[in-house]
């Protein structure tokens, strides 16, 4: 299907599963190269649970272990705002390489509240690999080590990526019809 409605909107066929696969080989390739020792790889969850799904299918590194970890934010009892936490991970990853697995990067204001969190537990060292980016949105200088594909400021659903929470599960990725 070219098209399909969500709710409200009518969104048109963007990445096909093919082209999706093709670009989580060659991400998946260049990162079985870099040969991180016992690597940690962390999705993000929701969105990217297809994305590390599929590349970690494709990752043979040896003693590669994964986990999943969600952004949480909840108000200060003392302080007030907002706090981010991250929630998922319980024990010491000190001293660990990661891979963080996101499936798309925007302005960059949750990768770095990401990589703030994960340099507070003292972690070696940080890679990020990121399915899609949209560079015009990009408004951080945190390094991304393997990008998937880079688009323009359209806004994208399926595999994993949401509108208002529906579309997760579609297997090729949609742009919002204009
Ligand atoms: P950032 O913090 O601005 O980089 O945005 C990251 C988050 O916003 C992603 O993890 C997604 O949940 C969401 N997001 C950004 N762009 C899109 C999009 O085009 N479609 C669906 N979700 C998006
Ligand atoms: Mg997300």
């Amino acid at each position: 299907m070219s098209e399909i409605k969500l709710k409200d909107k009518i969104f048109e066929l963007f990445i096909s599963d093919n082209e999706i696969n093709d670009i989580i080989s060659q991400m998946a390739n260049n990162i079985n190269d870099a040969v991180l020792k016992n690597p940690l790889f962390i999705a993000v969850l929701n969105g990217s649970f297809l994305f590390a799904s599929d590349i970690m299918r494709k990752i043979n590194l040896e003693n590669a272990e994964i986990s999943f970890i969600k952004l949480a934010s909840y108000l200060g009892t003392e302080s007030t705002g907002e706090v981010k936490e991250l929630i998922g991970i319980n024990h010491d990853i000190s001293g660990r390489n990661i891979v963080v697995l996101e499936d798309i990067i925007d302005t960059g204001n949750t990768l770095e509240q990401i990589v703030s969190l994960l340099k507070s537990q003292n972690v070696n060292q940080i890679k990020i690999a990121t399915l899609l980016f949209k560079p015009k949105a990009y408004t951080k200088n945190i390094d991304i080590d393997y990008i998937g594909k880079e688009i323009p400021n359209d806004f994208v659903v399926g595999y994993g990526l949401d509108y208002d929470q529906i579309g997760r599960n579609l297997a090729h990725i949609y742009k919002l019809k204009k």
